[in-house]
């Protein structure tokens, strides 16, 4: 047999742990389908007294990553410490520069510096793999690389965070706060150290800067991205979504359009009966329309250790195996520059919560207003107020929900129309606006 791979993980948390625990529990059979055995050779993290859950004895501790990378007993570097800059750079940049592959579930990483260090990894003649990145334990990486290489993909999309879908389906399930079920998500591993970039879209918009890469064949470019969080979904619309034969899921959409790659992240109203609208909890799910293999949908968990490191093992036992390919499908070089759709172009349905004033020609008001902007309303919903707040007048202007749904239209036509809303005076507070995706 070959000469054992000697790994250096650097960060033994949620991820880290898991993967130094399933190397040990699964070792032998990751030898067989490695051609060599596998050791943990080295490691790094903050605290070195902490316990890992896993034997540490026989394994060089480096409480620096940078010292861990250039460590000359260390043939492949496991960075498992996340951020885009800082140590995880620092120790990712180290590695490759030394020669040694690198492997990482690290999305913020990528989503920034992505090509640059495809770009070093190339140099080096070493893989930079990161099957992990985009999720968890779903192997989309691998999918669109290599098993989907003969397609153009015209379309990926899904849901790609599971905190936002475990908070989103508890909230609705459940009927617990948003805060009760972040707190969950995070005791559970699923969260990110800053989980704002869960809640607020941008750990969905790093992985679909990745995927882009992947499907397109073009440069990482999460700027382009337009990018809104679950923070602001109230349980009433929720609970409409419910009322109208929807479900709020926060989705990451790439797609090929006339104007270019539209790329966008935010909370969707999915048909109650559609597949996507199925997938609750942890679990994520992509789905790429592609022009030879048709539609392919992948689901499965997308957080939490083991998933993961199920994800990074795989990258382990490629390196292993000797497997170098370029990171993003093809040389960093040919990758096009991302020309990128605008967002006021998006076409679709709209759903529209707005706190209006409960008197005489507001309805009307809005309604003229929507006309103006060539919006058709599919349907206006106004709830009884509370009794507390009824004016028997109906004279007072008491701020009421009311709900419109539109039929397709664009985003700029929403805006502007909002805006005119707004400045008539006809509603208390800044409008709720979540788009609705049919198919
Ligand atoms: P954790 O916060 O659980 O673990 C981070 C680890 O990095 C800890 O062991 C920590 O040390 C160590 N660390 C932090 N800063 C330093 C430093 N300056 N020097 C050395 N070690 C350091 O994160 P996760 O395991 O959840 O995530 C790791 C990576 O995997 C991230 O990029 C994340 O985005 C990604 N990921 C996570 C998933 C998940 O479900 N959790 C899923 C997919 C990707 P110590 O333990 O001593 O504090
Ligand atoms: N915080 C991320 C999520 C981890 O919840 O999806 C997996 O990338």
């Amino acid at each position: 047999m070959n000469q054992p791979l000697r790994l250096g993980v650097a960060g033994l948390g949620t991820v880290g742990a898991s993967v130094a625990r399933i190397l040990a529990r699964n070792g032998e059979a990751i030898a067989a389908k490695a051609g060599r055995e596998i050791v943990l050779a080295g490691a790094c993290a903050r605290d070195r007294s902490r316990d890992r859950g896993v034997d540490l004895s026989r394994v060089a501790w480096h409480d620096d990553p940078v010292a861990l990378a250039r460590d000359p007993g260390i043939d492949c570097v496991v960075e498992l410490i996340g951020g885009e800059e800082g140590a995880a750079r620092a120790c990712v940049e180290a590695a490759l520069a030394a020669g040694k592959p690198v492997v990482t579930a690290n999305k913020a990483l990528l989503a920034r510096h992505g090509l640059a260090l495809a770009r070093l990894a190339e140099e080096r003649g070493v893989a930079l793999a990161f099957e992990a990145s985009s999720a968890g334990g779903v192997p989309v990486v691998k999918a669109l690389r290599e098993a989907l290489a003969g397609n153009r993909v015209r379309r990926v999309y899904g849901i790609l965070n599971g905190t936002c879908n475990y908070i989103l389906s508890r909230m609705e399930a459940e009927g617990l706060s948003f805060a009760e079920c972040l707190a969950d998500a995070q005791r559970l591993g699923y969260a990110e150290a800053d989980p704002t970039f869960d809640v607020e879209g941008f750990d969905t918009a790093h992985k679909l800067s990745i995927l882009t890469s992947l499907a397109f064949g073009v440069a990482l470019d999460s700027e382009a991205i337009y990018v809104e969080g679950i923070s602001k979904i109230a349980p009433l619309d929720l609970a409409m979504a419910k009322e109208l034969g929807y479900r709020v899921k926060l989705l990451g959409v790439a797609e090929r359009t006339k104007t270019g790659i539209e790329q966008r992240v935010h909370p969707t109203m999915v048909p109650r009966t559609s597949a996507i609208a199925q997938v609750m909890g942890v679990t994520n799910a992509v789905t790429i329309d592609a022009d030879a293999v048709g539609e392919l949908t992948l689901i499965g968990p997308g957080a939490g250790g083991e998933a993961t490191a199920s994800a990074v093992i795989a990258d382990i036992v490629d390196v292993a195996a000797g497997h170098v390919r370029p990171a993003f499908g093809m040389p960093a070089g040919r990758l096009e520059r991302l020309e990128r759709a605008p967002m006021q172009r998006h076409e679709g349905g709209y759903y529209i919560r707005l706190s209006v004033f409960d008197r005489p020609g507001s309805a009307a008001g809005i309604a003229t207003r929507m006309a103006q902007g060539d919006i058709s309303l599919e349907s206006i919903i106004q709830h009884r107020a509370r009794s507390a707040d009824v004016d028997p007048t109906g004279r007072s202007g008491t701020p009421v929900p009311v709900v419109l749904i539109t039929y397709a239209t664009t985003e700029a036509a929403i805006r502007e129309a909002l805006a005119r809303i707004h400045a008539d005076g006809l509603v208390a507070e800044p409008p709720q606006v979540i788009r609705i995706e049919r198919d």
